[in-house]
């Protein structure tokens, strides 16, 4: 098989690590972790939700809401402030360590970003991890006022590179993510960092790494 002619990344989960919050939140609970979890399954969901309902909102809006939510149903009392602080630390998420090495090796390639996040935390994360120099485009869910996995948000990836999505790489840790850039069209790659088990979606990757640094040229 001839080599992909573009990378199209996921960014949080991905390129970026979501529990990187996990120190913001030791402000506020004494188990972080269950607070981090929490807020970012019930950050998908809200994303699936309302694409299904059709009553879209930006993924700031979305992911605020499911910090709220998180809170509550934790017995978490945190002010204003508080979570106006753990927003912030979305903004500055920790890139996984290998993510500037693995993008070094491929930047012979067009490489790109296409994500959930809305335009505004996709240049705050970006600029914050210093990987703008990497990516010849930054494209977010928000140009389609929908969520992953509808196919209008993969089609983002070739109508941006030029490049039909089957001469493409997509690149996920979110299995269910694999799965719809799959149904999408795309050569598709799982970073399964948590070795968890493939989705039961009806779509598997063409192949699994560990880090983005096992992708071969
Ligand atoms: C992203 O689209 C799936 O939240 C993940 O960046």
């Amino acid at each position: 098989m001839a080599p992909p002619r573009g990378f199209v990344f996921d960014a949080y989960g991905t390129l970026f690590d979501v529990h990187s919050v996990i120190e913001a939140g030791r402000e506020i609970t004494q188990d972080p972790q269950t607070l981090s979890l929490t807020w970012r399954q019930k950050q998908l969901e809200y994303t699936w939700l309302r694409a299904l309902m059709g009553r879209y909102e930006d993924f700031w809006h979305v992911t605020e809401a499911a910090l709220r939510f998180a809170v509550r149903r934790l017995g978490i009392a945190a002010t204003e402030a508080q979570l106006k602080r753990l927003m912030e630390a979305y903004l500055s998420l920790a890139a996984f360590p290998e993510v500037k090495p693995a993008l070094e090796r491929l930047k012979g390639s067009p490489l790109a970003i296409l994500s959930n996040g809305s335009p505004k935390m996709l240049e705050a994360a970006v600029r914050s991890s210093g990987l703008g120099p990497y990516l010849q485009h930054v494209l977010s869910v928000d140009a389609v006022k929908t969520y992953k996995p509808s196919p209008a948000v993969y089609a983002l990836g070739p109508k941006a590179l030029g490049v039909p999505a089957g001469d493409l790489l997509f690149v996920s840790s979110n299995a269910w993510d694999v799965a719809g850039a799959k149904a999408a069209g795309y050569r598709v790659c799982w970073c399964n960092r948590q070795k968890a088990p493939m989705e039961e979606l009806g779509f598997a990757p063409d192949l699994t790494v560990e880090r983005l640094d096992q992708i071969p040229l």
